[in-house]
């Protein structure tokens, strides 16, 4: 940019801050289209809560907080996660009884304040889950992502400074929305109501806690910003069912403004059993001072006027709770009926020369596949005649678990978790496709994983409506390599660093026999010969180890939720048991049912037996 143009533009930007500045905020009319009042609104809230967050340390007293939390619902359980933050907290009401957080689930909080609730967030999702939280308040946000480190959460909770009507995420992102009394300050709630709709996944909810106007508010009054900016309450369903919402819900229950009252006996008799210090907090002028050094609240000199009005006449706390439409999942029969026309040329693993005996009916596998929880299915990558034989079996593994969740054994819902995908940023891709149908760009041109030859199977997951697809191994991290060129005690640090490992117990060392498998398959040595495998591959064996791990925990973890499981790989991470299945077992203190499925030629006769041992439960036979 040339000099002059960049003077220009500074300048440009300085008269705008000063205009900004000159606004009267509390005189902006902010239901009208004025986009520079609206900009107005919005600096004067991340100025006032960057002074609130200047100020924190001068807060209250987290007693009387828990008192003022426990009547919004707060069950003792989260009151523990909160412990002396409850004097942090600045919200509406509670969010959490609406937005009934699973564990796994992406959350997004609005307007995050210093995170008390996205902290509560956390203990509900735990470690396979996320918390977003959002705010205009710089100074909040590094407040916020630093009470996230000091908890040890930030793998799960990170804040972003962003305003609510722009999100800084992408569609159908988040399974719920939250937000406590941060909603209400934004002036376009039609803005920020269909930023929640496209950020959620198809299905997902939202649980808005915010104050709200009950009538309209009576000209010829100075009324504050705050008040002029909270939407109408007959106003909210409509908008709402315009946008798309539906299971719209405006809870009442809580709705009076002075709940959060200093006179209330239960406050006071709290108040006098405090030490004199703090006891000074909670004098009138105190409380008032506190609220006009925020400058958020209608405490100032020039509002002493709203103390004519009862003010719960003129506003109500509520919660607003809908769901983004799950339109109906388009279960396309005719795919359907194709996939179930494919089937699986499963024999038995040891051949003897009667072929035909050692079909499996197709009786017989369904019923092995669907009594298991997962399968272990080792392949040979790319093949379509055994992506076509996966997506038979994936359709009966979907069926069998909604099946199954309908009598309460399980979740409902099918992890399909596979090597095809590697790296942490491709899961992102992964989730947005499946809550959309629709692949990205960055997914169709992804490393190590051919599209075209996997797009049938991932449309079915999609088509299926209860499957997620899970990225398997790490082998685009660095660990991988760490522990070929360093020794895998390295490694192992270095991938609990990059959050494919959790702990170095979910490192469980190969096996003499494991090796003995690894080197034939690399070497070409017959493992039924008499010879020793040699120690050229001694080296980049704990990589493949560490590659078996991070798999098997991810299948772990979806089987601890109640998921079925569908574990593709290659062959060599599952064959003989040796990798991936020993290790599930090994991290799943529960028997589980499980089978194994391996692939080959249908002369292929050298992998059939180790010392007795079965190659897998059933082998796929392909030419
Ligand atoms: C009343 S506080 C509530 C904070 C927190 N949710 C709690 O319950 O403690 C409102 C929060 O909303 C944030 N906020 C206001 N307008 C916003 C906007 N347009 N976008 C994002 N955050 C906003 C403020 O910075 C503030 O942190």
């Amino acid at each position: 940019m040339e000099e002059e143009e960049m003077c220009s533009h500074a300048r440009a930007a300085l008269a705008k801050r000063k205009a900004l500045e000159e606004i009267d905020i509390h005189s902006v009319d902010a239901s009208s289209d004025n986009e520079f009042g609206h900009e107005a609104i919005k600096d004067h809230f991340a100025d006032a809560y960057n002074n609130v967050a200047d100020k924190s340390s001068s807060r209250g007293n987290a007693k009387i907080a828990s008192i003022l939390m426990r009547k919004l619902g707060y069950t003792d359980e989260e009151m523990k996660i909160i412990g002396s933050d409850a004097n942090l907290m600045q919200g509406t009401g509670n969010p959490h009884i609406a937005a009934n957080i699973q564990e796994g689930e992406i959350v997004i909080d609005l307007g995050s304040g210093f995170g008390v609730d996205a902290f509560v967030a956390a203990d509900k999702v735990g470690k396979s889950g996320k918390i977003i939280g959002i705010d205009i308040s710089r100074s909040e946000v590094d407040i916020s992502q630093k009470r996230s480190k000091d908890r040890g959460l930030e793998d799960i909770v990170t804040f972003r400074e962003g305003d609510i009507e722009d999100i800084p995420l992408r569609d159908s992102y988040a399974d719920c929305v939250m937000s406590n009394g941060g909603f209400c300050l934004v002036p376009d709630k039609i803005k920020a109501f269909s930023e929640i709709f496209r950020v959620l996944k198809p299905g997902g909810r939202m649980s808005i806690c915010c104050t709200t106007n009950r009538v309209e508010l009576p000209k010829n009054v100075d009324w504050p910003v705050c008040m002029n900016v909270f939407m109408k309450l007959n106003e909210i369903e409509p908008m709402l069912k315009k946008i798309g919402f539906t299971d719209i819900n405006i809870d009442l229950s809580n709705s009076r403004m002075d709940l959060w009252d200093l006179e209330a006996l239960d406050v006071q008799e709290e108040i006098s059993n405090l030490d004199p210090k703090e006891r000074e907090k909670y004098t009138k002028e105190a409380y008032e001072k506190r609220k006009e050094d925020s400058s958020v609240h209608s405490g100032s000199e020039r509002f002493q006027h709203l103390e004519e009005f009862d003010m719960n006449e003129l506003c109500a706390r509520v919660v607003i709770t809908g769901r983004k439409n799950h339109e109906k999942i388009k279960t396309n029969p005719s795919l359907n009926q194709s996939v179930r026309s494919n089937i699986p040329n499963l024999r038995h693993p040891i051949l003897d020369n009667n072929l035909d005996k050692n079909y499996f009916s197709e009786e017989e596998w369904l019923k092995a596949i669907t009594k298991s929880k997962v399968v272990f299915f080792g392949e040979r990558h790319n093949n379509s005649a055994i992506i076509d034989s996966q997506m038979r079996v994936l359709l009966e593994i979907s069926d069998f678990a909604k099946y199954r969740g309908l009598r309460g054994d399980g979740s409902g819902n099918v992890s399909l978790v596979m090597e095809q995908f590697i790296t942490p940023d491709q899961q992102d891709e992964l989730e947005n496709f499946i809550s959309t149908g629709i692949p990205s760009e960055k997914m169709k041109d992804m490393g190590g994983f051919e599209w075209e030859k996997y797009r049938k199977l991932c449309n079915l997951a999609y088509e299926l409506g209860n499957v997620k697809i899970y990225a398997g191994f790490p082998s685009r991290t660095k660990a991988v390599s760490t522990v070929v060129r360093e020794g895998y005690e390295k490694g192992v640090l270095q991938a609990i660093e990059e959050g494919s490992l959790r702990t170095s117990q979910d490192y469980i060392l190969g096996t003499e026999e494991h090796y003995n498998v690894f080197e034939s398959m690399i070497s070409g040595r017959n493992l039924n010969s008499s010879d020793n495998p040699t120690d050229d591959y001694r080296r980049i064996f704990p990589a493949q180890i560490l590659k078996d791990c991070v798999i098997s925990r991810i299948v772990s973890d979806r089987i601890l939720l109640g998921d079925s499981v569908m574990c593709l790989t290659g062959h060599g991470h599952t064959d003989f048991l040796f990798g991936i299945p020993e290790r599930v077992i090994q991290f799943h203190p529960q028997k589980f049912d499980f089978c194994t499925i391996s692939c080959a030629g249908k002369d292929e006769n050298n992998v059939e037996n180790l010392d007795g041992q079965r190659i897998a439960d059933m082998i796929l036979e392909i030419n």
